[in-house]
């Protein structure tokens, strides 16, 4: 094995242990109850999202003192690295915080600004989503696959929306309206990491938020991709690799969401 698989191994593991321990912790904090602490108006962060970091950080700083890693309430810790981590420790903090069970431990590894790992806990199911590039995607350590719905009239979709909803025009409302019309359903989960996974388990075909931060989706983009399915940019370009706009589907009905959303912007 190269240098380069053997870091991606071992980071794997690395990822993979966090995202139990991480889960651990929120499950503990969720059984307790909370204090919410509130970063705006509506964006909330408890004090679980902060012990749920610590153990990421704790856990891949010990195994890769020289790697890049940014991380939502923490930012960024440089290094000069072709490897980066971006995770999130829970995402779905207001589910949590609201104590509805749904939320999710967050971890992706960049190298070279190409998604190379994913891994996506949900918590509260137990559920471990995991993917490396080039190797598939597995739930619970078994293979899954995008859906085969050929139709966006056949599908059942999810997107979010943004937390400056209240302020700002570009609330993802028109387009959650005409895209609610012309298919079998639009989710809201609260969790884009879990989000992009069901896409990628084949349990939901399709998903676009916009306005989303890099660690709300690394992970989940390349579930989608090594499940066989499609991501891209809502324009339909290649998604970089701090993305924050996204449209993720089976690939089979990729064009037509994209259509739908770009009329839906448009007024049409
Ligand atoms: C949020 C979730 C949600 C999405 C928001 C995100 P957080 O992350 O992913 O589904 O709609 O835009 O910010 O704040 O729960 O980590
Ligand atoms: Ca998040
Ligand atoms: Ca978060």
């Amino acid at each position: 094995m190269d240098a380069f698989t053997v870091t991606l191994h071992h980071a794997y593991q690395v990822a993979v242990e966090a995202a139990v321990e991480a889960g651990r912790v929120l499950r503990w904090h969720f059984r307790r109850g909370l204090e919410i602490l509130y970063k705006g108006e509506i964006d909330l962060v408890t004090e679980a999202d902060l012990a749920a970091e610590q153990v990421l950080i704790s856990r891949i700083r010990e195994a890769f003192p020289d790697h890049h890693l940014l991380s939502e309430e923490s930012g960024e810790i440089l290094q000069d690295s072709p490897w980066l981590w971006v995770v999130d420790p829970l995402d779905g903090t207001t589910n949590f915080a609201h104590g509805f069970p749904v939320f999710s431990v967050s971890i992706a590894l960049l190298h070279e600004g190409q998604r190379v790992l994913g891994v996506v806990y949900d918590v509260m199911r137990d559920e471990l989503f995991a993917a490396r590039r080039g190797e598939g995607a597995f739930l619970n350590g078994r293979p899954i696959r995008v859906s085969r719905t050929l139709r966006l009239e056949a599908a059942l979709l999810v997107t979010g929306f943004p937390y400056d909803r209240q302020e700002s025009p570009f609330d993802n409302t028109r387009e959650f309206v005409a895209l609610l019309k012309r298919c079998h359903g639009v989710l809201r989960v609260g969790s884009a990491a879990l989000d992009l996974a069901a896409v990628a388990a084949g349990r939901l075909d399709g998903y676009w938020e916009f306005r989303l931060s890099p660690w709300d989706l690394a992970a989940g983009a390349l579930l989608v991709e090594e499940a066989g399915g499609r991501v891209t940019t809502p324009t339909g370009d290649p998604l970089p690799p701090l993305a924050t706009d996204i449209v993720a589907t089976n690939g089979r009905i990729h064009e037509e969401l994209l259509e739908a959303l770009a009329a839906a912007r448009a007024g049409a």
